[in-house]
C-alpha cells in the first residue's frame, strides 16, 4: 500500500559538490527494517512517513536528516525500538500512538518538530534524545511511563500538554515563554515542575503537582489556575499580572502563597477549598481585580491593602472568624467605591460556599447588595458557573 509518487534518490540541482539526495511520496509505509534501511540515502524526505500497524521489526531511519511532512507510528502494537541516527528536523507531526511495547526512540540529533503527539506508550520509560528537542510549536504526552522529559529541552514551545504519566516525578524547562498553554495534570504523585526562565505566559493549568518553581514569571496573560496540587506552598516573586483569572481551588496542603509583586487580575480570582490555607496575605501589592472576588474556605486572616478597585461581585466565605475582615471589605463596597459588584461576607459558616451561595445567617455575616445586582446574580448564576469562570461571575455580579 505504499504509494504513487515515490522517487529514490533523485540527484538534487546539478553542480552541487556533494550530491544531496531528497525523496517524496505523499505517505511511504513502513513494514520492515528493509524499508527504512532503503530510505538512507534520502537526506530530505518530503510527505508522510508512516510505520504499518503490523510492524514488529525494529525500525531505524538512519540517514534521514530531514522529514518535510510527519513521521507516524500507530497502533504499531509490536513495535519495540525506533531510531533515527541523523534526523535533526521534523517539520509537521511526530507522532506515536498506541505503541504497547515501544521501549527505545532514540533520535540523538533531533532538534526541531512542529508537533509532538505522543499517547498510550505504555512502555517508554526514557527518550534517548542526546540533543534534545529545542523548539515545538506543540506537545502533547499523555499515558506514559516517561520518568523524565529529558531529550525535550524546549526553548520555545506555543502548547505544552502533559497529563497522565504515573512516573513523571520532575521536570525542568528552560523555556522562556510559553504563548498558548501549559497544562500539566495527573502526572508523578511527586511532580516537581520547574521552570528557571521562564517570563511569561499564556494559560497555565497545574493539576496533582507538588513542587510548581517560577521565580521569574513576570506576567501571564491569559488565566493561571493551581487545582488539586499536593502544593504546601506557591511563591511567585516576579509576578505583576494575570490577564485572565487567578484560581487556587482544593490544595488541600496548601498553606502559603506568596505573590508580594502582583498588582492586576483582568479576570475573577478565586481562592477555594484549600483546606490548611490559614492566611490569605500574600497579595500586598494586589490593585485591581477585573472580575469577582470569590474567596472561601477555612481562613480567618485576609487582607488585601492595596486593593483599589474590584469590578465584579464579592464573596468571602469561612469557617473562620473573619469578622475584622469583613467590616474591613464592607467599608469598600457600594457602586461608586471600591467593590462595584454584589457584596457577600460571612465568617463561623459551616459551609463556607463559593460565589451565588447564601451563607446562613448563624454566623458573622456581613452581607449587601448595590442596586441593581441582587437579581441578577441570583437569578443567572450557580455556584459551579461561578467557580469556573470568574469572569462570567463578575459580569453577573454587575448585571
Ligand atoms: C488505533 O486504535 C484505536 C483504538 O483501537 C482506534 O480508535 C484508532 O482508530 C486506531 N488508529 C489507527 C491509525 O489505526
Ligand atoms: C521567548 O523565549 C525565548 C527564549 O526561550 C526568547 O528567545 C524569545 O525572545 C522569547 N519571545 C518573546 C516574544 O518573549
Ligand atoms: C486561555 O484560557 C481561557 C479560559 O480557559 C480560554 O478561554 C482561552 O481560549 C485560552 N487561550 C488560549 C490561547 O489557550
Ligand atoms: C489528581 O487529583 C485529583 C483530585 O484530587 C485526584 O482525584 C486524582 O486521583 C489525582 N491524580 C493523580 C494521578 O494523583
Ligand atoms: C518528592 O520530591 C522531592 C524533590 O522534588 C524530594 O525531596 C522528596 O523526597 C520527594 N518525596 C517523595 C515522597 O518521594
Ligand atoms: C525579577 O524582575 C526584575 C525586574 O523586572 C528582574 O531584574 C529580575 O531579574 C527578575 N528576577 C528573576 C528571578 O527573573
Ligand atoms: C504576553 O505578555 C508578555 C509580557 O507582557 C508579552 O511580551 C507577550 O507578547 C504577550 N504574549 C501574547 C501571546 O500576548
Ligand atoms: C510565605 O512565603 C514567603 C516567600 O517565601 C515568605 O516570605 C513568608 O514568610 C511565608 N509565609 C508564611 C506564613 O509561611
Ligand atoms: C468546595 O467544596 C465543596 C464541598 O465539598 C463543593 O461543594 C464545592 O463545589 C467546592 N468548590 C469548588 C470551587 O471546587
Ligand atoms: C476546613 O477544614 C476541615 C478540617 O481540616 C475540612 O474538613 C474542611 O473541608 C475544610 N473546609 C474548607 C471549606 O476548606
Ligand atoms: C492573623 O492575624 C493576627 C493579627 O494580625 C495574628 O495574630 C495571627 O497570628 C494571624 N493568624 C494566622 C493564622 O496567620
Amino acid at each position: 500500500m505504499s504509494m504513487l509518487k515515490y522517487i529514490l534518490p533523485a540527484l538534487a540541482v546539478a553542480g552541487q559538490a556533494a550530491a544531496q539526495s531528497s525523496c517524496s511520496a505523499a505517505t511511504k509505509t513502513i513494514q520492515n527494517a528493509g524499508d527504512a534501511s532503503a530510505l538512507a540515502a534520502c537526506q530530505t524526505f518530503t510527505g508522510t512517513i508512516a510505520i504499518a500497524t503490523g510492524t514488529t521489526d525494529n525500525i531505524a531511519l538512519d540517514g534521514i536528516r530531514k522529514i518535510q511532512g510527519s513521521l507516524i507510528a500507530d497502533n504499531v502494537t509490536q513495535l519495540t525500538q525506533m531510531s533515527g541516527s541523523s534526523l535533526e528536523t521534523i517539520t509537521d507531526t511526530f507522532d506515536l500512538n498506541g505503541l504497547t511495547i515501544l521501549s527505545t526512540l532514540n533520535f540523538p540529533r533531533l532538534t526541531n518538530v512542529n508537533t509532538i503527539r505522543w499517547e498510550a506508550l505504555p512502555a517508554l520509560q526514557g527518550l534517548s534524545f542526546t540533543t534534545g528537542v529545542q523548539t515545538a510549536a506543540s506537545v502533547t504526552i499523555q499515558n506514559t511511563q516517561l520518568n523524565s522529559l529529558t531529550g525535550i529541552n524546549l526553548q520555545v514551545v506555543d502548547t505544552f500538554f502533559i497529563a497522565n504519566n504515573p512516573y513523571l516525578n520532575q521536570m525542568a524547562l528552560q523555556l522562556g515563554n510559553i504563548s498558548t498553554s501549559l497544562t500539566l495534570e495527573a502526572n508523578g504523585r511527586n511532580l516537581s515542575a520547574v521552570f528557571p526562565n521562564l517570563q511569561w505566559a499564556f494559560n497555565m493549568t497545574f493539576r496533582n503537582c507538588s513542587t510548581v518553581s517560577i521565580p521569574s514569571l513576570a506576567s501571564v496573560n491569559g488565566s493561571m489556575g493551581f487545582y488539586s496540587n499536593e502544593l504546601t506552598s506557591l511563591i511567585g516573586p516576579n509576578l505583576t499580572s494575570v490577564g485572565g483569572s487567578l484560581s487556587f481551588v482544593s490544595n488541600t496542603m496548601l498553606t502559603n502563597i506568596s505573590l508580594p509583586k502582583l498588582t492586576t487580575i483582568g479576570g475573577g480570582f478565586q481562592i477555594a477549598n484549600n483546606t490548611e490555607l490559614k492566611s490569605i496575605d500574600g497579595f500586598p501589592s494586589l490593585k485591581t481585580i477585573g472580575g469577582a472576588l470569590d474567596f472561601n474556605g477555612n481562613f480567618s486572616n485576609v487582607s488585601l491593602p492595596a486593593i483599589s478597585d474590584i469590578r465584579g461581585a464579592f464573596n468571602m466565605q469561612s469557617t473562620g472568624d473573619i469578622t475584622d475582615a469583613c467590616n474591613n471589605f464592607k467599608s469598600l463596597s457600594g457602586q461608586n467605591n471600591v467593590i462595584k459588584g454584589k457584596f457577600t461576607c460571612a465568617g463561623s459558616q459551616v459551609k463556607p460556599g463559593g460565589a451565588g451561595t447564601t451563607p446562613t445567617s448563624s454566623g458573622s455575616s456581613s452581607s449587601s447588595t448595590s442596586s441593581k445586582s441582587a437579581a441578577g446574580a441570583l437569578d443567572v448564576s450557580s455556584s459551579a458557573v461561578m467557580g469556573l469562570t470568574g469572569v462570567l461571575a463578575a459580569i453577573f455580579g454587575l448585571l
